[in-house]
């Protein structure tokens, strides 16, 4: 079972690298990264994996190996649908792995059986980050086929946001990347999964 991973020296201060070896050593959840895009869930993923010695995967580009195309791509020749069903038998197929950190599409959680999946074998953190903000980070747009014909990219990231906010509270642990370079998000999230208070995984 999950513990706090906090190791301290005889002063109490804590010792970092002695707290990520036993990130290394213990029987731990995995950690799977949701929300919206731009709010850091690749990035962040990436250097908490490299951080921890687990290995990283990114649930785009498995669906984009799966299916041989980009996301983009995927969207445009076999409609969004497709590409949700893709995502969804992606996400089952990470459900035996361990120390693994996932970074997921930012649509997974729409689906309950994704939420599911994910529940039974790691710990949900939700990054979130201010639509301004979000804006700015999806650069070129015409990459994010939910974004690409709006109008209003920014109406439209608001109006998503709002629709998906349901979704993503299935997380366990919150966090705004807006104002947070990427060592300080991936430290604020090593403290609060170390912090998490384990519930059932099954
Ligand atoms: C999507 C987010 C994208 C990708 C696809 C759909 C969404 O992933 O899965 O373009 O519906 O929000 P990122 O959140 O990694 O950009």
């Amino acid at each position: 079972m999950f513990q706090p991973l906090l190791v301290t020296d005889r002063r109490g201060g804590i010792n970092p690298r002695a707290s990520r070896t036993l990130m290394r050593d213990q029987s731990l959840p995995n950690v799977a990264l949701i929300g919206f895009m731009g709010t850091g869930k690749t990035l962040l993923g990436r250097m908490l994996a490299h951080r921890w010695g687990w290995r990283f995967v990114d649930t785009d580009a498995l669906v984009e190996q799966k299916v041989g195309c980009s996301v983009a791509q995927i969207f445009e020749r076999f409609g969004e649908e497709y590409f949700r069903q893709q995502e969804t038998e992606v996400l089952r197929s990470l459900e035996n792995l361990h120390r693994v950190v996932i970074a997921t599409g930012g649509g997974v959680p729409t689906r309950t059986d994704n939420v599911i999946s994910l529940r039974r074998h790691a710990v949900i953190v939700w990054l979130t980050a201010q639509p301004q903000v979000i804006l700015q980070r999806v650069q070129p747009i015409h990459t994010r086929p939910k974004l690409a014909s709006a109008a209003e990219p920014l109406a439209e990231i608001r109006r998503l946001m709002s629709e998906r906010e349901t979704a993503y509270a299935c997380a366990d642990i919150r966090l705004d990347t807006s104002t947070l370079s990427p060592e300080e998000a991936v430290e604020r999230i090593e403290e609060l999964v170390r912090g998490w208070k384990p519930r059932n995984l099954t």
